[in-house]
Protein backbone atom coordinates (compact mmCIF):
# COMPACT_ATOMS: atom_id res chain seq x y z
CA UNK A 1 0.00 0.00 0.00
CA UNK A 2 1.64 3.39 -0.52
CA UNK A 3 0.97 6.43 0.88
CA UNK A 4 -1.85 7.96 -1.59
CA UNK A 5 -3.41 4.80 -0.11
CA UNK A 6 -2.78 5.11 3.29
CA UNK A 7 -3.98 8.81 3.24
CA UNK A 8 -7.16 8.38 1.38
CA UNK A 9 -8.49 5.06 3.37
CA UNK A 10 -7.69 7.60 6.59
CA UNK A 11 -9.40 10.14 4.90
CA UNK A 12 -12.71 7.91 4.94
CA UNK A 13 -11.90 6.46 8.83
CA UNK A 14 -12.56 10.43 9.72
CA UNK A 15 -15.69 10.09 7.76
CA UNK A 16 -16.52 6.94 9.30
CA UNK A 17 -20.22 6.89 7.95
CA UNK A 18 -18.46 6.51 4.55
CA UNK A 19 -16.80 3.46 5.28
CA UNK A 20 -18.68 0.59 3.04
CA UNK A 21 -18.98 -2.97 5.01
CA UNK A 22 -19.38 -5.75 2.96
CA UNK A 23 -22.79 -7.86 4.61
CA UNK A 24 -23.58 -11.72 3.70
CA UNK A 25 -27.02 -12.43 3.41
CA UNK A 26 -28.95 -16.00 2.88
CA UNK A 27 -31.98 -16.88 1.14
CA UNK A 28 -35.04 -16.83 2.80
CA UNK A 29 -37.36 -19.57 2.36
CA UNK A 30 -39.33 -17.52 -0.24
CA UNK A 31 -38.57 -16.32 -3.46
CA UNK A 32 -38.90 -12.58 -2.23
CA UNK A 33 -36.56 -13.48 0.81
CA UNK A 34 -33.09 -12.77 2.17
CA UNK A 35 -32.19 -13.79 5.96
CA UNK A 36 -29.98 -11.46 7.94
CA UNK A 37 -27.28 -13.08 9.28
CA UNK A 38 -27.06 -10.49 12.18
CA UNK A 39 -30.55 -10.02 13.90
CA UNK A 40 -31.28 -13.23 15.13
CA UNK A 41 -31.95 -14.36 11.29
CA UNK A 42 -34.05 -12.04 10.51
CA UNK A 43 -36.61 -12.19 7.35
CA UNK A 44 -35.98 -9.17 5.20
CA UNK A 45 -38.13 -8.83 2.22
CA UNK A 46 -36.23 -8.08 -0.81
CA UNK A 47 -36.61 -4.47 -2.51
CA UNK A 48 -32.89 -3.88 -3.30
CA UNK A 49 -31.65 -6.67 -5.69
CA UNK A 50 -31.75 -5.89 -9.50
CA UNK A 51 -32.81 -9.92 -9.50
CA UNK A 52 -36.04 -8.35 -11.42
CA UNK A 53 -38.08 -11.18 -12.48
CA UNK A 54 -36.84 -13.26 -9.67
CA UNK A 55 -35.55 -15.97 -11.99
CA UNK A 56 -32.36 -16.34 -10.06
CA UNK A 57 -34.25 -18.70 -7.57
CA UNK A 58 -36.73 -20.38 -10.54
CA UNK A 59 -36.05 -24.13 -10.44
CA UNK A 60 -35.74 -24.50 -14.21
CA UNK A 61 -33.02 -21.89 -14.57
CA UNK A 62 -31.52 -23.62 -11.51
CA UNK A 63 -31.78 -27.05 -12.97
CA UNK A 64 -30.62 -26.20 -16.60
CA UNK A 65 -27.76 -24.95 -15.35
CA UNK A 66 -27.25 -27.87 -13.45
CA UNK A 67 -27.47 -30.42 -16.30
CA UNK A 68 -24.91 -27.92 -17.94
CA UNK A 69 -22.57 -27.86 -15.46
CA UNK A 70 -22.78 -31.68 -16.12
CA UNK A 71 -22.46 -32.02 -19.28
CA UNK A 72 -20.10 -29.10 -19.91
CA UNK A 73 -18.49 -27.99 -17.43
CA UNK A 74 -18.64 -26.08 -14.37
CA UNK A 75 -16.23 -23.80 -15.12
CA UNK A 76 -14.75 -23.13 -19.00
CA UNK A 77 -10.92 -23.83 -18.11
CA UNK A 78 -9.44 -21.19 -20.45
CA UNK A 79 -10.20 -18.67 -22.65
CA UNK A 80 -12.79 -18.94 -25.89
CA UNK A 81 -9.68 -18.96 -27.94
CA UNK A 82 -7.58 -21.69 -26.05
CA UNK A 83 -10.15 -24.44 -25.21
CA UNK A 84 -13.14 -22.31 -23.41
CA UNK A 85 -15.49 -22.34 -26.18
CA UNK A 86 -18.46 -24.97 -25.62
CA UNK A 87 -21.67 -25.63 -26.94
CA UNK A 88 -23.88 -23.53 -24.84
CA UNK A 89 -21.70 -20.45 -25.77
CA UNK A 90 -22.57 -20.26 -29.48
CA UNK A 91 -26.11 -21.93 -28.65
CA UNK A 92 -26.57 -18.43 -26.40
CA UNK A 93 -25.35 -16.69 -28.40
CA UNK A 94 -27.16 -17.48 -31.33
CA UNK A 95 -30.32 -17.61 -29.24
CA UNK A 96 -29.73 -13.74 -28.34
CA UNK A 97 -28.54 -12.75 -32.08
CA UNK A 98 -32.29 -14.04 -33.50
CA UNK A 99 -34.53 -12.61 -30.41
CA UNK A 100 -32.65 -9.03 -30.68
CA UNK A 101 -32.29 -9.11 -34.26
CA UNK A 102 -28.55 -8.68 -34.64
CA UNK A 103 -25.76 -10.52 -36.66
CA UNK A 104 -23.24 -10.82 -33.81
CA UNK A 105 -23.55 -11.74 -30.12
CA UNK A 106 -20.51 -12.32 -27.92
CA UNK A 107 -20.35 -13.48 -24.12
CA UNK A 108 -18.07 -12.30 -21.84
CA UNK A 109 -18.06 -13.33 -18.10
CA UNK A 110 -19.70 -9.63 -16.33
CA UNK A 111 -20.99 -6.19 -18.02
CA UNK A 112 -17.75 -4.71 -16.25
CA UNK A 113 -15.84 -6.14 -18.87
CA UNK A 114 -18.12 -6.10 -21.68
CA UNK A 115 -18.64 -2.18 -21.25
CA UNK A 116 -15.16 -2.05 -21.37
CA UNK A 117 -14.71 -4.19 -24.32
CA UNK A 118 -17.55 -1.93 -26.11
CA UNK A 119 -15.62 1.15 -25.87
CA UNK A 120 -12.37 0.02 -26.69
CA UNK A 121 -13.89 -1.57 -29.70
CA UNK A 122 -15.12 1.43 -31.05
CA UNK A 123 -12.67 4.15 -29.73
CA UNK A 124 -8.88 5.21 -29.48
CA UNK A 125 -6.62 7.68 -28.81
CA UNK A 126 -8.23 9.51 -31.99
CA UNK A 127 -11.77 9.91 -30.64
CA UNK A 128 -13.91 11.98 -28.75
CA UNK A 129 -16.70 9.64 -26.07
CA UNK A 130 -19.64 11.88 -25.28
CA UNK A 131 -21.22 10.23 -22.20
CA UNK A 132 -23.98 10.78 -20.29
CA UNK A 133 -23.30 12.39 -17.25
CA UNK A 134 -24.45 9.18 -15.03
CA UNK A 135 -23.30 6.59 -16.84
CA UNK A 136 -21.99 3.36 -15.04
CA UNK A 137 -18.30 3.02 -13.53
CA UNK A 138 -17.34 0.38 -16.14
CA UNK A 139 -18.15 2.64 -19.34
CA UNK A 140 -15.86 5.53 -17.48
CA UNK A 141 -13.37 2.43 -16.96
CA UNK A 142 -13.59 1.71 -20.48
CA UNK A 143 -13.06 5.04 -22.22
CA UNK A 144 -10.25 5.61 -19.30
CA UNK A 145 -8.40 2.34 -20.55
CA UNK A 146 -9.10 3.46 -24.85
CA UNK A 147 -7.46 6.55 -24.23
CA UNK A 148 -9.88 8.67 -26.06
CA UNK A 149 -11.33 12.18 -24.56
CA UNK A 150 -14.20 12.06 -22.42
CA UNK A 151 -16.78 14.88 -22.42
CA UNK A 152 -20.04 14.60 -20.64
CA UNK A 153 -23.32 15.76 -21.16
CA UNK A 154 -26.50 16.54 -18.68
CA UNK A 155 -28.61 13.59 -18.20
CA UNK A 156 -30.90 12.81 -20.75
CA UNK A 157 -30.41 16.97 -21.88
CA UNK A 158 -30.98 16.22 -25.89
CA UNK A 159 -29.41 19.86 -26.17
CA UNK A 160 -26.61 19.73 -24.50
CA UNK A 161 -25.86 16.79 -26.23
CA UNK A 162 -26.69 18.06 -29.63
CA UNK A 163 -24.26 20.95 -28.23
CA UNK A 164 -21.38 18.80 -27.82
CA UNK A 165 -21.64 17.17 -30.78
CA UNK A 166 -21.68 20.19 -32.78
CA UNK A 167 -18.54 21.39 -30.91
CA UNK A 168 -16.28 18.42 -32.38
CA UNK A 169 -18.17 17.76 -35.55
CA UNK A 170 -15.66 19.72 -37.75
CA UNK A 171 -12.74 18.23 -35.37
CA UNK A 172 -10.44 14.96 -36.85
CA UNK A 173 -12.05 13.55 -33.74
CA UNK A 174 -14.20 10.53 -34.39
CA UNK A 175 -17.41 10.30 -32.05
CA UNK A 176 -18.56 8.21 -29.82
CA UNK A 177 -21.73 8.73 -27.93
CA UNK A 178 -22.17 6.52 -24.78
CA UNK A 179 -25.56 6.17 -22.72
CA UNK A 180 -27.55 3.86 -20.87
CA UNK A 181 -31.49 3.01 -21.70
CA UNK A 182 -32.22 2.62 -18.16
CA UNK A 183 -30.76 4.14 -15.90
CA UNK A 184 -29.75 2.80 -12.39
CA UNK A 185 -29.63 5.32 -10.03
CA UNK A 186 -32.41 7.27 -11.15
CA UNK A 187 -34.74 4.90 -12.97
CA UNK A 188 -34.73 7.13 -15.69
CA UNK A 189 -35.39 6.13 -19.67
CA UNK A 190 -33.26 7.24 -22.06
CA UNK A 191 -34.69 9.84 -25.32
CA UNK A 192 -32.52 6.69 -27.00
CA UNK A 193 -34.72 7.61 -30.30
CA UNK A 194 -33.78 11.53 -30.36
CA UNK A 195 -30.00 10.31 -29.10
CA UNK A 196 -29.85 7.86 -32.29
CA UNK A 197 -30.78 10.49 -35.01
CA UNK A 198 -28.82 12.95 -33.37
CA UNK A 199 -25.76 10.52 -33.41
CA UNK A 200 -27.10 9.93 -37.42
CA UNK A 201 -26.87 13.73 -38.06
CA UNK A 202 -23.39 14.48 -36.52
CA UNK A 203 -21.71 11.47 -37.84
CA UNK A 204 -21.26 9.67 -34.80
CA UNK A 205 -21.55 6.45 -33.70
CA UNK A 206 -23.27 4.91 -30.39
CA UNK A 207 -23.27 3.00 -27.43
CA UNK A 208 -26.49 1.52 -25.53
CA UNK A 209 -26.14 -0.58 -22.05
CA UNK A 210 -28.98 -2.16 -21.95
CA UNK A 211 -28.50 -3.95 -18.28
CA UNK A 212 -31.20 -2.74 -16.37
CA UNK A 213 -34.04 -2.59 -19.22
CA UNK A 214 -33.21 -6.00 -20.98
CA UNK A 215 -35.81 -8.76 -19.93
CA UNK A 216 -38.38 -6.45 -18.64
CA UNK A 217 -38.24 -3.24 -20.90
CA UNK A 218 -39.45 -2.52 -24.54
CA UNK A 219 -40.80 -4.57 -26.97
CA UNK A 220 -41.39 -8.66 -25.22
CA UNK A 221 -38.04 -7.70 -23.26
CA UNK A 222 -36.20 -7.06 -26.01
CA UNK A 223 -34.91 -3.63 -24.31
CA UNK A 224 -34.96 -0.09 -25.37
CA UNK A 225 -32.69 0.10 -28.27
CA UNK A 226 -34.80 -3.03 -30.02
CA UNK A 227 -36.31 -0.24 -32.29
CA UNK A 228 -33.74 1.74 -33.26
CA UNK A 229 -30.93 -1.00 -33.47
CA UNK A 230 -30.17 0.05 -37.01
CA UNK A 231 -28.93 3.15 -35.74
CA UNK A 232 -26.66 1.69 -32.80
CA UNK A 233 -23.23 0.39 -33.05
CA UNK A 234 -23.37 -1.73 -30.11
CA UNK A 235 -25.89 -2.66 -27.31
CA UNK A 236 -24.49 -4.17 -24.17
CA UNK A 237 -26.44 -6.38 -21.82
CA UNK A 238 -26.01 -8.61 -18.67
CA UNK A 239 -27.49 -11.52 -17.48
CA UNK A 240 -26.58 -10.53 -13.71
CA UNK A 241 -30.10 -8.70 -13.37
CA UNK A 242 -33.45 -9.38 -15.30
CA UNK A 243 -31.77 -12.79 -16.27
CA UNK A 244 -31.27 -14.13 -12.67
CA UNK A 245 -27.48 -14.85 -13.55
CA UNK A 246 -24.31 -14.04 -14.36
CA UNK A 247 -21.98 -12.52 -17.00
CA UNK A 248 -23.17 -10.96 -20.54
CA UNK A 249 -22.81 -9.73 -23.60
CA UNK A 250 -22.44 -7.73 -26.28
CA UNK A 251 -24.93 -7.40 -29.68
CA UNK A 252 -23.49 -5.41 -32.59
CA UNK A 253 -23.06 -5.85 -36.98
CA UNK A 254 -20.73 -8.66 -37.93
CA UNK A 255 -17.97 -5.99 -38.71
CA UNK A 256 -18.03 -5.06 -35.22
CA UNK A 257 -18.08 -8.28 -34.03
CA UNK A 258 -15.17 -9.98 -35.43
CA UNK A 259 -13.42 -6.97 -34.43
CA UNK A 260 -13.91 -7.67 -31.12
CA UNK A 261 -13.04 -11.04 -31.27
CA UNK A 262 -9.51 -10.35 -32.96
CA UNK A 263 -8.78 -7.14 -30.89
CA UNK A 264 -10.41 -6.63 -27.02
CA UNK A 265 -8.22 -7.83 -24.53
CA UNK A 266 -11.43 -7.79 -22.56
CA UNK A 267 -12.61 -11.02 -24.39
CA UNK A 268 -9.99 -12.36 -25.70
CA UNK A 269 -7.66 -12.62 -21.91
CA UNK A 270 -10.33 -13.62 -19.84
CA UNK A 271 -11.58 -17.07 -18.74
CA UNK A 272 -14.74 -17.89 -21.20
CA UNK A 273 -18.29 -17.41 -19.30
CA UNK A 274 -18.96 -20.18 -17.09
CA UNK A 275 -20.78 -22.96 -19.21
CA UNK A 276 -22.98 -23.47 -16.16
CA UNK A 277 -24.23 -19.65 -15.84
CA UNK A 278 -24.58 -19.22 -19.73
CA UNK A 279 -27.11 -22.22 -19.47
CA UNK A 280 -28.72 -20.65 -16.32
CA UNK A 281 -29.13 -17.67 -18.88
CA UNK A 282 -30.60 -19.62 -21.76
CA UNK A 283 -33.18 -20.66 -19.58
CA UNK A 284 -34.02 -17.75 -18.46
CA UNK A 285 -33.90 -16.00 -22.35
CA UNK A 286 -36.72 -19.02 -23.37
CA UNK A 287 -39.21 -17.94 -19.73
CA UNK A 288 -38.96 -14.47 -21.13
CA UNK A 289 -39.94 -15.14 -24.41
CA UNK A 290 -42.56 -17.59 -23.19
CA UNK A 291 -44.30 -14.85 -20.67
CA UNK A 292 -43.95 -11.65 -23.10
CA UNK A 293 -46.35 -10.06 -20.06
CA UNK A 294 -44.32 -10.06 -17.10
CA UNK A 295 -42.49 -6.48 -18.04
CA UNK A 296 -45.70 -5.24 -18.59
CA UNK A 297 -46.78 -6.07 -15.29
CA UNK A 298 -43.91 -5.74 -13.72
CA UNK A 299 -44.17 -2.11 -14.65
CA UNK A 300 -47.75 -2.08 -14.21
CA UNK A 301 -46.93 -3.05 -10.49
CA UNK A 302 -43.74 -0.32 -10.26
CA UNK A 303 -46.26 2.97 -11.37
CA UNK A 304 -48.42 1.57 -8.36
CA UNK A 305 -46.02 1.28 -5.37
CA UNK A 306 -44.59 4.92 -6.97
CA UNK A 307 -48.04 6.54 -6.58
CA UNK A 308 -48.55 5.26 -3.49
CA UNK A 309 -45.19 5.78 -2.13
CA UNK A 310 -45.58 9.21 -2.90
CA UNK A 311 -48.92 9.31 -1.35
CA UNK A 312 -47.15 7.86 2.15
CA UNK A 313 -43.73 10.34 2.63
CA UNK A 314 -43.23 13.37 2.11
CA UNK A 315 -39.91 13.12 0.60
CA UNK A 316 -39.86 13.08 -3.65
CA UNK A 317 -40.28 9.83 -5.64
CA UNK A 318 -38.07 9.57 -8.61
CA UNK A 319 -38.09 6.83 -11.37
CA UNK A 320 -39.74 5.95 -14.25
CA UNK A 321 -39.47 1.96 -14.02
CA UNK A 322 -38.89 -0.45 -11.57
CA UNK A 323 -35.88 1.60 -10.19
CA UNK A 324 -37.50 3.93 -7.65
CA UNK A 325 -35.69 5.90 -5.36
CA UNK A 326 -37.00 8.47 -2.13
CA UNK A 327 -34.70 11.10 -2.31
CA UNK A 328 -33.89 11.45 1.22
CA UNK A 329 -31.47 13.85 1.02
CA UNK A 330 -28.92 13.93 3.81
CA UNK A 331 -26.65 11.03 3.94
CA UNK A 332 -27.23 9.94 7.46
CA UNK A 333 -30.96 10.43 7.18
CA UNK A 334 -30.83 7.70 4.15
CA UNK A 335 -28.84 5.51 6.47
CA UNK A 336 -31.52 6.22 9.34
CA UNK A 337 -34.59 5.56 7.13
CA UNK A 338 -32.60 2.31 5.82
CA UNK A 339 -32.04 0.68 9.32
CA UNK A 340 -35.62 1.69 10.21
CA UNK A 341 -36.81 -0.30 7.21
CA UNK A 342 -34.38 -3.00 7.94
CA UNK A 343 -35.78 -3.31 11.55
CA UNK A 344 -39.55 -3.87 10.34
CA UNK A 345 -38.41 -6.01 7.75
CA UNK A 346 -37.62 -4.83 4.21
CA UNK A 347 -33.85 -4.56 3.07
CA UNK A 348 -33.47 -1.36 0.82
CA UNK A 349 -30.53 0.43 0.93
CA UNK A 350 -29.16 3.89 1.05
CA UNK A 351 -27.07 4.98 -2.03
CA UNK A 352 -24.87 7.85 -0.71
CA UNK A 353 -22.27 9.89 -2.47
CA UNK A 354 -19.99 9.44 -4.08
CA UNK A 355 -22.69 6.97 -6.32
CA UNK A 356 -25.30 9.71 -6.10
CA UNK A 357 -23.98 13.78 -5.73
CA UNK A 358 -24.26 15.42 -2.44
CA UNK A 359 -27.47 16.16 -0.33
CA UNK A 360 -29.47 13.61 -2.96
CA UNK A 361 -28.95 10.73 -0.82
CA UNK A 362 -31.66 8.06 -1.29
CA UNK A 363 -33.37 4.56 -0.71
CA UNK A 364 -33.35 2.93 -3.98
CA UNK A 365 -36.29 0.35 -4.23
CA UNK A 366 -36.26 -1.79 -7.04
CA UNK A 367 -39.38 -3.52 -7.30
CA UNK A 368 -39.25 -7.08 -8.62
CA UNK A 369 -41.77 -9.71 -9.32
CA UNK A 370 -43.89 -11.33 -7.17
CA UNK A 371 -43.73 -7.75 -5.01
CA UNK A 372 -47.35 -8.12 -4.42
CA UNK A 373 -50.26 -6.16 -2.77
CA UNK A 374 -50.24 -7.28 0.61
CA UNK A 375 -46.38 -6.62 0.70
CA UNK A 376 -47.06 -3.09 -0.72
CA UNK A 377 -48.90 -2.36 2.12
CA UNK A 378 -47.06 -3.57 4.77
CA UNK A 379 -44.21 -1.21 3.29
CA UNK A 380 -46.26 1.45 3.21
CA UNK A 381 -47.59 1.15 6.97
CA UNK A 382 -43.55 1.02 8.04
CA UNK A 383 -42.79 3.88 6.03
CA UNK A 384 -45.77 6.23 7.26
CA UNK A 385 -44.48 5.08 10.90
CA UNK A 386 -40.94 6.52 10.25
C1 LIG B 1 -25.71 0.04 -15.99
C2 LIG B 1 -24.82 -1.11 -15.67
N1 LIG B 1 -23.98 -1.55 -16.61
C3 LIG B 1 -23.15 -2.58 -16.37
C4 LIG B 1 -23.12 -3.22 -15.16
C5 LIG B 1 -22.17 -4.34 -14.92
O1 LIG B 1 -22.79 -5.56 -15.13
P1 LIG B 1 -22.28 -6.87 -14.40
O2 LIG B 1 -22.89 -6.86 -13.05
O3 LIG B 1 -22.73 -7.99 -15.27
O4 LIG B 1 -20.79 -6.77 -14.33
C6 LIG B 1 -24.00 -2.81 -14.16
C7 LIG B 1 -24.00 -3.51 -12.85
O5 LIG B 1 -24.05 -2.96 -11.81
C8 LIG B 1 -24.87 -1.73 -14.41
O6 LIG B 1 -25.71 -1.27 -13.48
Amino acid sequence: MNKSHTKNINKLKIQENRIRKLRTLSLGNKSNEFESSVNDKKKLIDLCSNDYLALSRDIDVISKAHEISITEGLGSGSSRFISGSRPIHSLLEKKLAGWLNQERVLLFPSGFQANIAAIQSLANRNSVVIADKLIHNSLLVGVKASSAKLIRFLHNDLDDLEKKLLKFKYTNKHIVVVIESLYSMEGSIAPIKQISELCKNHNAQLIVDEAHALGVLGQEGRGLSFNYRDSIDIISGTFGKSFGSGGAFLASNNLIGDYIIQTSGAFRYTTALSPSLAGGALKSLEIIQKNKDWGINLLKNSRLWKEEIQKSCDFKVIGDCQIISIIVGKEDEAVNLQKYLEKNGFLAIAIRPPTVPEGLSRIRLTIRKNLDRDILQRFLTVLKSY
